[in-house]
């Protein structure tokens, strides 16, 4: 006989009603896939009045969202946000022993070791597949299909809002805020954008991909954050001139001596790799283990439809009974890791300074290198015109971050140079 699940759904926005109308339009769907038939009984949003495009009449609803908490079987927290009412409804639910399914990466960044233990603690399923890279099924890849690898790096394109306005600048020519707007009204944008574009939610996603691959707890403070409002549409053209793209992309990585190495910044990448074609509101996820090698996942990284599509296989997972850890082992197994510093990272640099053309300038910038070990592997200077300052783009051989930092902190105190330095790492993704 087909069990009955009963839901409660708190969050009524972009995913929360595309997950209440799927789960309307494919019951029966569900049902067989999963054993039980699944019933939104209860749900929650700030305004009762606001049309969401999904009928709602026959749910009850709560003003406070944190009541949902013992209303259902499962409890769906789709509200967004790292404390106040998402952390108290998670909590409380986890505390009924309630299993709960969240797409809220800020939440389970800050608070997963905690919210896993309480789940272990009360016999409740924590699930948060919708957290990390949209559509994109990386977690269940993880800690599932990929499970009996030792991860040695994931690096990935995990912000599909400024992989959109980076994809489409490069594209179109157009400018940063008028494609901003653009990913936003798509639903693609947090509730607050500068999370997007600063490099905030890759963050919080990079930190749940670090927990899982290397079997810590999430680190987020230990991440190195750079976002994506000091690109200019000039270094994505002299990027596709030296044959790459830029990327913002979060990468974790096992360093050889040191610990675990998080980082999220813009990267140059080959135009010919397989993560450079990755466009728009896309994110992908590339794993690399022992065992198998390379792997790449990619899809839709945000929106309402790929987003509902993974909070509700993860409803389907908690209805079969999928007792997986939410970090893959026990929450209690898993440790601070020790954070390895970027001083010591070993890449090559893309380096754009805007400089009065004058004699001298470029033997200055070369000497600066040379006193640091760095060597130049490619030079670009166009015709300028006589009035302007002239952009000079060089790129490195390998080096180390330190030296490339204290090398561009000495360059930007030249008289000539007319602007902040733009420094960009070229990733060999
Ligand atoms: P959204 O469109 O801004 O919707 C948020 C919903 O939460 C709204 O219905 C809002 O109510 C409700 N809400 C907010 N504060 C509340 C409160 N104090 N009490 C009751 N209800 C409250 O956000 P979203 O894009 O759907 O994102 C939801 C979650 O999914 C976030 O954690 C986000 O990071 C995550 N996520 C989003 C995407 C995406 O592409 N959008 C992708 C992956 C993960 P009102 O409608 O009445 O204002
Ligand atoms: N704002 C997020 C993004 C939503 O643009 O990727 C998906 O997590």
């Amino acid at each position: 006989m087909t069990e009955r699940l009963t839901l409660a759904i708190a969050g009524l926005g972009t995913v929360g009603a595309e997950t209440v109308r799927l789960l309307a339009a494919h019951r029966d769907l569900y049902a067989a896939r999963s054993g039980a038939m699944l019933d939104v009984t209860c749900v929650s949003a700030r305004d009762r009045t606001k049309d969401r495009g999904v009928a709602l009449d026959s749910y009850d609803w709560q003003d406070d969202p944190v009541a949902c908490a013992d209303k259902a079987d499962i409890v769906v927290e789709l509200m967004g946000g790292d404390s106040g009412p998402a952390y108290d409804l998670v909590k409380a639910a986890l505390t009924n022993g309630k299993s709960v399914v969240t797409a809220n990466k800020a939440l389970i960044a800050k608070h997963g070791a905690e919210l896993a233990e309480l789940a272990e603690k009360h016999g409740a399923i924590l699930r948060f597949e919708a957290a990390v890279a949209g559509g994109i099924p990386i977690i269940d890849a993880i800690t599932h299909g990929l499970s009996a690898n030792r991860f040695t790096s994931l690096a990935g394109i995990l912000n599909g809002t400024a992989n959109y306005i980076l994809t489409t600048m490069d594209k179109e020519g157009r400018d940063f805020d008028d494609v901003l707007a653009e990913a936003q009204a798509k639903g693609y944008a947090e509730a607050d954008p500068t999370f997007d574009i600063d490099g905030i939610d890759a963050a919080h996603k990079l930190a749940i991909l670090t927990s899982l691959a290397f079997g810590c707890t999430p680190d987020f403070a230990a991440i190195h954050i750079e976002g994506i409002r000091s690109i200019t549409r000039r270094d994505s053209a002299y990027a596709k001139e030296l044959g790459y793209v830029v990327k913002l992309l979060g990468i974790t990585e096992q360093t050889a001596d040191s610990g675990i190495r998080q980082r999220v910044h813009p990267c140059l990448v080959a135009a010919d790799s397989p993560i450079a074609r990755i466009d728009g509101a896309f994110n992908a996820v590339q794993c690399f283990g022992n065992a198998i090698g390379r792997v790449l996942l990619e899809g839709p990284g945000a929106g309402a439809g790929p987003t509902a599509s993974a909070v509700i296989s993860d409803i389907l997972q908690v209805a079969r009974g999928n007792r997986t850890p939410a970090f893959m082992q026990p929450a209690t197994a898993c440790k601070a890791a020790t954070p390895a510093s970027m001083d010591s990272l070993q890449t090559r640099y893309y380096l754009r300074l805007s400089v009065l053309d004058q004699p001298g300038v470029l033997a200055e910038i070369t000497r600066i290198f040379a006193e640091h070990g760095i060597s130049v592997q490619s030079l670009i200077q166009h015709d300028a015109d006589a009035n302007r300052p002239a952009d000079i783009v060089m790129t490195t051989h390998e080096t180390q971050e330190s030296s490339m930092q204290q090398a561009v902190q000495t360059i930007a105190r030249m008289q000539a140079i007319c602007d902040q330095p733009q420094l960009i790492r070229i990733e060999p993704v």
